[in-house]
């Protein structure tokens, strides 16, 4: 169930031949990194039912199908790939709550500004980031994001990506984002026995620096953990930074 692209060892994670390739071989379903077991008590918490949800980057995940299953009314999925859309689409024809289309995440116009409520990112960010051009990919996803949320929406990034390589994306002051940060062990993971950390709850936000960083005595007890950002756009034009450094 666990797949990491966090090696990044080829560029084609950004390239839609790629993607439809292999969706072509693997005509079934697949979650990468969490389920929406794991990521339910994030997702209530920041995303409440009733919201207009974007899922950026779908694949053949069943993330938005459970999540239809718990309560969400409306998840607009999309994804680069031709081959997953259809598979999805046709899948989901019964699922009134659940559409697919195929758009880059990177150009996005045929939705309206602040359209969404929430935005949903599951590796896709990450796929970006092995791709040519990363940083340019970045930037047009994330301002295309922005673009979408409304005031006081989400953007909820599951990524395998620490604050040292992810914060200087998203905490560039034109987003105006408030970012809060979680992390979640990998499916199956076991603490060692040995392990004499506290037991903080998963929903105990990590308390960054004032760089956005991880402090220097945090430690990962698992060190293949998934990071989620919870960036929350604030109605404030002061170019102010928002992190919770509590
Ligand atoms: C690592 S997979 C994650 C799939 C799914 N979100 C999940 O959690 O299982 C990355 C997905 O991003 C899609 N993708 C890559 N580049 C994209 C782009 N520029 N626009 C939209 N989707 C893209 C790929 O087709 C692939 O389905």
């Amino acid at each position: 169930m666990y797949r990491d692209v966090s090696s990044c060892n080829t560029y084609d994670y950004g390239d839609a031949h790629y993607w439809d390739a292999r969706y072509i071989q693997e005509s079934g379903s697949f979650d990468w990194y969490q389920r929406y077991s794991d990521l339910k008590p994030f997702l209530r918490h920041c995303i409440p039912l009733s919201s207009r949800i974007l899922m950026v980057g779908c694949g053949n995940a069943v993330i938005s199908e459970d999540m239809v299953k718990d309560g969400y009314e409306e998840i607009i999925n999309i994804d680069i790939s031709s081959v997953a859309i259809d598979m999805m689409r046709r899948k989901y024809e019964h699922i009134p709550q659940l559409k697919y289309m195929q758009m880059d995440v990177r150009d996005m116009s045929f939705f309206s500004d602040e359209s969404f409520d929430g935005v949903i990112d599951k590796g896709t960010l990450d796929s970006l980031m092995c791709g040519t051009d990363a940083p340019i990919s970045a930037s047009q996803m994330l301002a295309e994001v922005c673009r979408l949320l409304k005031p006081g929406g989400t953007y909820m990034l599951i990524t395998y990506g620490d604050p040292k390589v992810r914060m200087p994306h998203l905490s560039k002051s034109v987003y105006n984002w408030k970012i809060t940060l979680y992390n979640i062990p990998r499916p199956g993971f076991h603490k060692p026995e040995c392990s004499t950390s506290s037991k903080k709850s998963l929903l105990e936000p990590i308390p960054l620096t004032e760089n956005g960083l991880l402090p220097a005595d945090w430690v990962l007890e698992d060190p293949d953990s998934h990071f989620i950002y919870v960036c929350r756009k604030i109605n404030d034009t002061n170019g102010d930074i928002y992190l919770d450094t509590n």
